[in-house]
């Protein structure tokens, strides 16, 4: 134990040196590290998934627009655009797509403007909720379309023309007609993980073009389908179905997949009003203070109070379970953000969508108000005495994945309000959206500035994306960026 707590000292002093333009560990709580050693095959951290890295740890390595005058600009798409990806020379590529069901369409845009400068629809087979992608190493989006092909697309110019290319495509065969990919991250051996709704696990080679799969069942031996991201470290790929999480790895002598651990967790009675699908509403999470993935978390379904969990990524043993929120707000539809022994998570309960995707059961209660909340848990240094709440602020109603800033220590997000009664839990499609940051240490609201009313401006618990002090949040009918006045 000594000799751990001396490498971590070491490794510390080491990232510090590393990263001395950053100031990262500068006070009391040391966010961080960004999983390390980082992966090979995304490109830059805090931009390259839609939870900013593989661990989708909700982090990035940039400053956001902080507490000064804010403006915003809106960029109308009259599409839904949930998935923002960065590139590292400053582009940005906006996965849109009418609410839950039309042509998917990438957008490529300059992170400095809003207006679209190329755009490339994609098949739409029977997909259910969007596409699902990452950035490479080389700039290029991965994604894979409705009809289960994995796609690598490039972005050029010619004369200030943009364009933007299918440069590699791949068919998935052995996924089923009437299943598709809901989750896309590569390993460290550049192996492309997924999952399927109907819960297929699987990963592509794209150089041999081999696909290998497994089945997620319950011990029952009923289908345990996914409805949110995975997560990848060099401990393996983290999926979590709507009955367990899972660490998946690969045996390459084999040519098959190996379930490292499977954790059950409790999925309640019913779909709460607020989530997507009946069972977590998290994109498993990655995160730790030494390599950036000692550990992995979740947010279970348990009603009437939902637990956060948090296992060993090493065995999966459960380091803590911890009631979040009271019953009026006690859910999320939300990746919680991991960062260093900390993790942030936003309520979701009672959020309204406007539509949800095929096949989500009906919730109980039908509908509820939106309270909204955040809380903040640290797993103690001592792991083996559990984790300690830090801080519950039920007075944020976070309408978008909240994001936490290395660099300012601020975490980014939107507010929803209703008009004349701001203090109201209901909602209405004239609701008021605004740009708000958060100190990480206290739970406080740092800065809270008005960017638009309606329907329009609906962030509809989408993420943002952080890069170079600019906010780019999707929103149901478009993009907004907003950056310091
Ligand atoms: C962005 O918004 C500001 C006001 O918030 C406005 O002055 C500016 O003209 C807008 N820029 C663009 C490119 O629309
Ligand atoms: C799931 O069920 C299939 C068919 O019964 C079986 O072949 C497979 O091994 C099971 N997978 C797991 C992970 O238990
Ligand atoms: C939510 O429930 C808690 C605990 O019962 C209560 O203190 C709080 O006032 C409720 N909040 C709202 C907005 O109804
Ligand atoms: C605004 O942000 C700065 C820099 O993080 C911080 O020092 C200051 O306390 C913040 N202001 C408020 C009102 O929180």
């Amino acid at each position: 134990m000594p000799a751990f707590r001396l490498a971590a000292k070491l490794l510390t002093a080491a990232t510090a040196i590393t990263l001395l333009s950053i100031p990262l560990f500068s006070t009391a709580t040391t966010f961080g590290p960004i999983i390390s050693p980082r992966n090979p095959y995304i490109g830059q951290n805090g931009l390259a998934t839609m939870h900013g890295d593989s661990a989708s740890s909700d982090t990035t390595p940039f400053a956001g627009p902080g507490n000064a005058t804010i403006n915003s600009n809106r960029s109308a798409l009259q599409s839904a655009c949930p998935t923002l990806l960065g590139t590292s020379d400053g582009y940005i590529f906006g996965l849109c797509t009418t609410i839950f069901g039309q042509t998917p369409t990438i957008h490529l845009f300059d992170s400095q403007e809003v207006n679209s400068l190329a755009e490339l629809a994609i098949a739409k087979g029977n997909i259910l909720g969007g596409v699902y992608a990452y950035v490479d190493n080389q700039d290029n989006l991965v994604l894979t379309n409705g009809d289960n092909q994995l796609l690598r697309v490039g972005k050029s110019s010619t004369n200030g023309n943009w364009a933007l290319t299918i440069t590699y495509s791949l068919s998935l065969t052995p996924i089923p007609t009437g299943d598709s990919v809901v989750g896309l991250a590569p390993d460290w051996q550049g192996y492309v993980w997924f999952a399927t709704a109907n819960g297929l696990a699987g990963y592509a080679d794209p150089a041999t073009k081999n696909v290998v799969t497994l089945p997620l069942n319950t011990t029952g031996g009923s289908v345990e389908g996914v409805a949110n991201s995975i997560s990848t470290s060099p401990a393996g790929t983290l999926i979590s179905t709507m009955f367990a999480t899972y660490l998946l790895t690969h045996n390459d002598e084999l040519d098959a997949i190996k379930v490292t651990w499977r954790q059950a967790y409790d999925r309640g009675p019913a779909r709460k009003p607020g989530q997507l699908s009946w069972g977590t509403g998290s994109t498993p999470t990655f995160f730790g203070p030494q390599s950036g993935y000692e550990y992995a978390t979740i947010v279970d379904n348990a009603s009437p109070l939902v637990n956060l969990l948090v296992y060993r990524t090493q065995d999966g043993s459960q380091v803590c379970k911890v009631p979040l929120f009271e019953s009026n707000n006690s859910g999320s539809e939300n990746s919680p953000i991991g960062s260093g022994r900390s993790i942030f998570v936003a309520s979701t309960y009672g959020y309204p969508y406007p539509a949800l995707p095929a096949g989500a059961p009906p919730s109980q209660p039908t509908s509820a108000n939106f309270v909204g909340g955040i809380e903040r848990v640290d797993v103690l240094e001592d792991d083996s005495k559990g984790c300690v709440v830090k801080w519950v602020n039920n007075n944020i109603r976070s309408s978008a994945v909240p994001k936490l800033s290395l660099a300012d220590k601020k975490i980014y997000t939107f507010v929803r309000q209703t008009p004349l009664f701001p203090d109201s839990t209901s909602t209405g499609i004239l609701d008021n959206y605004y740009y708000t940051s958060i100190d990480s240490e206290t739970g406080s609201i740092d800065s809270k500035q008005y960017v638009g009313a309606g329907f329009i401006f609906d962030t509809l618990q989408m993420a943002g994306l952080i890069n170079q002090k600019t906010l780019f949040q999707g929103t149901v009918t478009g993009v907004v960026r907003v950056r310091k006045a």
